[in-house]
């Protein structure tokens, strides 16, 4: 038990380090452009449906430009869809025609996704659906125990094909195991052969077991200590190209959910939804750049963070690395403000990127900052670097019980 705890240590030490990558949702639902689920949601036939197989052909090494985009957003890894529930596989499989290679695209998709993202020095991940709508097998197999044993013949055969045919895989994100459990997919049988084939990989939780991390979705919440989790967000409301979708999240937003789960402990895995050509909706464009812009000068107070105990105020949010406690303001108070309930003594006060003194005082109840520009100094967050004496811990029911109360 020890060692196996020691081997996902070592196994997970640069995911943990890393905090930040991309999501990326393409396949047929990709053409038709209203989400990923488009097919189930107005019940398209199979037959009309797979008609799009005809006209799926994306432009030779898009996923050049998703690399370069994920790199320069700050983002150390990348995920993609192999196969989402559609059952379209996006890479060359003996198991079906119903491949990219096999149809209109005529190229292996996964292939140049591979080679895109080492070509950044970013790491690989791949989703795979289990659920799948197209294949034969993919309902019955729950109540049909031949269907059941084809199914699961396919779908492990699939898996290693993965894991065999590409070089080192980082990652494998399963999704969706409707509508067999653990058992029923042999997932213990299948992640085996997945670890033994890929000694380094990190494996989700979605296959009915633990696995190495939780995946936590469209919102940030902790595990446990000693569990990791990963939150995957969209930057809309769809994982899947959606023409129509305008619901974007702002750069301010994003970044905010980033430092939060940095602050507890987690990753951040920020989808994109490329259109049919692998061109990459400009709103998303927009967001990477911004948050791009800013990973240059405060992706140090995010890479390799450790949790934090210090979460609470009005304005700001913290991570911390060692005794080291940085202050994100998203919502800039002005020349003088205080965080509440720190229990540490604070040594000195910087201004970062530059990093100018900034004077303060302490006392038991809060840290008190003066003399700092009236208006944010950056966008969309402005960041304060703390140096304390040790790890930096917050009370804020001391500060409710101990503070002089009033009279009545
Ligand atoms: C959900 C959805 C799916 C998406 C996934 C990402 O399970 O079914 O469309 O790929 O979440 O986490």
């Amino acid at each position: 038990m020890i060692e196996e705890e020691e081997d996902r240590a070592r196994r997970m030490r640069w995911w943990h380090e890393a905090k930040f990558g991309m999501f990326i949702h393409f396949g047929l639902y990709s053409v038709i452009g209203r989400h990923e689920w488009a097919m189930e949601m107005e019940g398209i036939p199979v037959a009309e449906y797979e008609k799009l197989a005809e006209q799926f052909n994306p432009k030779p090494n898009a996923a050049r430009e998703w690399a370069r985009l994920a790199k320069r957003a700050g983002m150390k890894y990348m995920v993609m869809t192999t196969k989402h529930h559609e059952g379209f596989c996006l890479f060359d499989t003996e198991f079906t025609d119903y491949c990219a290679p096999k149809r209109a695209c005529g190229r292996d998709l996964v292939a140049e996704f591979v080679e895109a993202a080492r070509a950044e020095g970013l790491r690989v991940g791949f989703y795979y659906s289990l659920m799948d709508w197209h294949h034969p097998d993919g309902a019955r197999c729950v109540e049909d125990e031949a269907a059941r044993k084809r199914f699961v013949k396919y779908i492990h055969g699939q898996v290693r094909e993965l894991m065999t045919n590409y070089g080192k895989i980082d990652i494998l994100w399963y999704d969706v195991p409707w509508p067999l459990d653990a058992e029923g997919w042999e997932s213990a049988r299948m992640n085996r052969m997945v670890r033994e084939l890929q000694p380094g990989i990190i494996i989700n939780n979605r296959s009915g077991l633990p696995e190495d991390f939780s995946t936590p979705e469209q919102h940030v919440r902790g595990e446990p200590a000693g569990r990791a989790w990963e939150t995957c967000m969209t930057m809309n409301d769809s994982w899947g190209y959606h023409k129509a979708d305008d619901n974007w999240k702002t750069p301010k937003q994003i970044l905010r959910y980033l430092i939060t789960c940095a602050r507890d402990g987690g990753n951040y895995l920020l989808n994109i939804g490329p259109k049919p050509d692998g061109s990459v909706p400009e709103e998303s464009v927009h967001i990477l750049n911004v948050v791009g812009e800013w990973m240059d000068k405060y992706g140090h107070t995010i890479y390799g963070a450790e949790p934090c105990d210090v979460k609470r105020s009005c304005f700001a949010n913290f991570t911390r690395k060692g005794t080291t406690l940085y202050v994100h303001i998203h919502f800039w108070p002005g020349e003088e403000w205080a965080i509440g309930g720190i229990r540490t003594k604070v040594k000195s006060a910087k201004l970062l990127p530059e990093g100018e003194p900034v004077k303060f005082e302490q006392n038991e109840f809060h840290v008190r900052f003066k003399d700092l520009p009236s208006e944010a100094p950056d966008n969309p967050i402005s960041v304060l670097e703390l140096e304390c004496e040790s790890i930096p811990t917050q009370d804020m029911i001391f500060v409710r019980k101990n503070m002089p109360r009033g009279k009545v």
